[in-house]
């Protein structure tokens, strides 16, 4: 495995790759790798002839308040996760070396990224479609993994490849969660134990959702209602919990096909994101 700083270094690894015809697959991350990254990695392994993980906490899709500053940066036990998982080449870039001047440039998927976390967190997915479609002109991979977890993202790059005629194909990664059904997170490091021990309650209150979807049930209202009772049981502040059309992001009133549940729930100080596909 190689690990690189620059976008010379990582063009001019990978131009041999390409004119050998080999399938480059990229899995980008802000690192602080945990199982679910793992999960994306092993799926690009199995794949593509060769796997580029990109290492980069990206100043660009974190807003003022936010956790830019304190988000774990552990860059040494990240590429030992890299090296076990059979990871080629590693990218992780400097903020200088991605940003050299004042970005002027932006992407910008609107509809799709508006509502569930694109309302409350401005700039972020404007912030996400930029970094992402640079990692993609610089690694210029063929095929590229997205895990679930963050499903409004994983819309929000699948709608920029599709309008903007980008050539990788978005490769979606269910879930990863823990025994108790804790979706594994970075921000998870931030709980403290008893945060630790409630904070299931969003995966408890997305299965009731779709329990009850399954049963039938398509007033959506009543859908939240019921979910919103386990949440509200519990020392734990909901910023949303919504029904949504799976492609573009909006909300439903009635249950007539495939939906997703999605949640942002506050413990504490941390705020958690989940989603269930029904
Ligand atoms: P990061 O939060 O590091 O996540 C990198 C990738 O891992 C994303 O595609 C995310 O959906 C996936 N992932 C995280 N937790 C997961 C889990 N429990 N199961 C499955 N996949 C999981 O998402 C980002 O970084 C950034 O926004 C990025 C796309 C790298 C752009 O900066």
């Amino acid at each position: 495995m190689r690990a690189v700083q620059t976008v010379k270094e990582i063009r001019e690894a990978l131009k041999p790759v390409r004119s050998s015809g080999q399938v480059i697959g990229l899995v980008p991350t802000m690192g602080a790798l945990h199982a679910g990254h793992e999960k994306l990695i092993q799926t690009a392994r199995k794949e593509c002839g060769v796997v580029v993980v990109s290492i980069f906490v990206n100043p660009l899709q974190f807003g003022p308040k936010e956790d830019y500053a304190r988000y774990p940066r552990p860059l040494e036990a990240d590429l030992e996760v890299c090296r076990r998982n059979g990871v080629d080449l590693v990218f992780a870039p400097s903020a200088d070396e991605m940003y050299p001047l004042p970005q002027l440039a932006f992407t910008e998927v609107t509809r799709v990224s508006e509502g569930l976390c694109g309302a409350f967190r401005p700039g972020h997915f404007r912030g996400v479609a930029t970094v992402v479609l640079k990692l993609f002109n610089i690694v210029q991979p063929d095929r590229a993994y997205f895990g679930e977890k963050d499903m409004q993202q994983l819309a929000v790059i699948r709608r920029m490849v599709a309008d903007l005629n980008v050539p990788v194909e978005i490769v979606p990664v269910a879930t990863v969660r823990e025994a108790d059904g804790l979706a594994v997170s970075s921000r998870n490091q931030y709980l403290d134990a008893e945060q630790r021990r409630i904070a299931p309650v969003v995966f408890r209150a997305l299965r009731e959702a779709e329990r009850l979807i399954r049963a039938g049930e398509k007033d959506v209202a009543k859908v939240r209602q019921s979910a919103m009772q386990i949440l509200n049981e519990a020392p734990v502040r909901a910023e949303y919990f919504e029904v949504v059309n799976p492609e573009d992001m909006q909300p439903v009133a009635a249950v007539t096909g495939s939906v997703r549940i999605a949640a942002a729930v506050w413990v504490g100080t941390t705020r958690l994101i989940d989603n269930v596909l029904v």
